[in-house]
Parts: structure tokens; sequence; C-alpha cells
């Protein structure tokens, strides 16, 4: 449980007009029933990222790729935000200069938001690594949109295709090896220059998202961690439990 004396340094830097920028990862929606990727039962102790996460791999077997794809969806769409995302979605509200930045796909801090309908996309949130909701045709045809949702739990057919091409689509999300998109990297880095920085159930080892724990505290923010484990992040203040019962006990100490 936490203490008073442990976060009252953080209670009283969130002020009304602090600049509060969190960056969460997959930890969060582990109450959620998400798994997480590494740890005990990650995602990538039972599933190699090479054959399923890379752009090689859907080259080589959509169907496979569009089969793990396909049941991570029909997962997280049981799943409901937990009391973590709730407080941030009400932060999102309460603080004027509140800026979240997520590595996760599973969009329920989007759900959270009173102001979105379920798992729709919220520009509030700076998706770091795209939305698991959303497809993008494969050959990227002149007659498709970028990228677009798509909410079909489960797909009658494996692989779906292009309603404009009918050719394959793809996730959207971003795999090993493909860049991230520089226009949102460079909303992350913006948002990184802040007066309080939290990150919050990430590993904090896959970059460029773990960088931005570095470029908050070299510019000056105070600097968090919400996570049961010790991770490489150097912060100024480490809190460790869950983001789901950590996040409302810090909500209740805000006057
Ligand atoms: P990881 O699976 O690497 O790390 C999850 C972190 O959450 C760990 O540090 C856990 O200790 C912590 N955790 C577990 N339960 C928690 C809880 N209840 N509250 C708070 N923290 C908890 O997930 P990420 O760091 O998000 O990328 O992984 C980063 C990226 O690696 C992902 O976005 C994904 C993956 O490969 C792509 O798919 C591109």
């Amino acid at each position: 449980m936490l203490s008073q004396a442990q976060s009252s340094e953080l209670v009283r830097r969130l002020t009304p007009d602090a600049r509060i920028t969190v960056l969460t990862g997959a930890g969060i929606s582990a109450a959620s029933g998400v798994p997480t990727f590494r740890g005990a039962d990650g995602l990538w102790k039972n599933f190699k990222p090479e054959t399923l996460a890379t752009p090689q791999a859907f080259a080589r077997d959509p169907k496979l790729v569009w089969e793990w794809y396909d049941w991570r969806r029909q997962m997280i769409a049981t799943c409901e935000p937990n009391a973590g995302h709730h407080v941030l979605a009400s932060w999102s509200r309460r603080f004027p200069n509140f800026r979240l930045i997520t590595q996760n796909v599973d969009g329920l801090h989007e759900s959270a938001s009173a102001k979105a309908t379920a798992r729709q996309a919220s520009p509030g949130v700076i998706r770091l690594h795209g939305s698991i909701w959303e497809v993008m045709c494969w050959r990227r045809c002149a007659a498709s949109p970028p990228r677009w949702r798509d909410d079909t739990v489960p797909y009658p057919q494996i692989p779906p295709r292009c309603p404009h091409c009918g050719d394959l689509i793809r996730p959207g999300v971003v795999w090993f090896g493909e860049a991230l998109d520089p226009e949102i990297v460079d909303r992350a880095e913006a948002a990184a220059d802040c007066d309080v920085f939290i990150t919050i159930g990430t590993s904090a080892i896959v970059y460029p998202a773990a960088g931005f724990i570095d470029v908050a505290r070299r510019r000056g923010a105070y600097t968090v961690e919400i996570n049961p484990e010790s991770t490489p992040a150097v912060v100024n203040l480490a809190l460790r439990g869950g983001a789901e019962t950590i996040l409302p006990a810090i909500d209740a100490q805000l006057l």
C-alpha cells in the first residue's frame, strides 16, 4: 500500500498549472487481463517476435500473423479499462497541461476516456506503436486511406482482405524493424518537456519510448516510476506496486 510519505513530494507537484506527462506500457493494462510482453506469462515468453511481429514474417506467412493478431483482438475485446486507466482519463480532464504517451495498442486508454466512444482513437493519446484496432492495406493501394479502423472480431476469413483492392490488409501496429511515425515521435519528444514525468508499467527497454524518461529528466522534470518491479529507468521516485492501486491512491491525495 502507498504511504503518504512516499508520494507526498509527487502530490505536491501535481498542481493545476503543472505540465504533467505520463508514459505507459503493457503493465497498466495487466489488471485488465491484457498480457504483458515480458515477465513470467509475457507474450514474448510464449511467442517469437520474429515470426509474428515483423514485415518479413507477414510477407512469409500472413495467415499465421493474422491468426495471432485476431486472437489478441478477441482477447482485448473482452477487457475493460481498470482503475489506473480511469485515473489517467480523469487527470486528462483535470489538468490542462496533461499529456499521455502510450506504447500500448489495446485502446484501453481511449475506452477510459469519457469523451471517446469505446476504443475510438482519442487525439489526446500519443500512440507510439499504433493501434490493434486499425488496419492498413499491405500494398498501400491508392484507393485506401493510409490506415483505418476495423473492429471486426473475429475475422470471418483470415487473412482479411483490403476492401479497396482485394489484396491483404495488415494490422496498424509498429512491428520490429519498422520506423515509428516521425510526427508522433516529435509529439512525444515535445511532451517530454514537462514538470512531472511519470512512467507506468513499462520495462523501459524498448526505444525510443524508454529514452523519453531520460529526455524529461535532462530537461528538469521530476521523474516517477510506477511498477511492481525495478527497471533500468533512472527516476527521482520509484513507487513499487500495481498501477491499478497506486494511481487511485495518489489521486485520493490530490486536493
Ligand atoms: P513489457 O512487457 O516489456 O513490460 C511490462 C512492465 O509492466 C514490466 O516492467 C512489469 O513489471 C510491469 N507491470 C506488470 N504488472 C503491472 C501492474 N499491475 N502495474 C504496473 N506495472 C506492471 O511491456 P512494455 O514495456 O510496454 O512493442 O513493452 C514495450 C514494447 O515492447 C511494447 O510496446 C511492444 C513490445 O515488444 C511493440 O510491439 C512494437
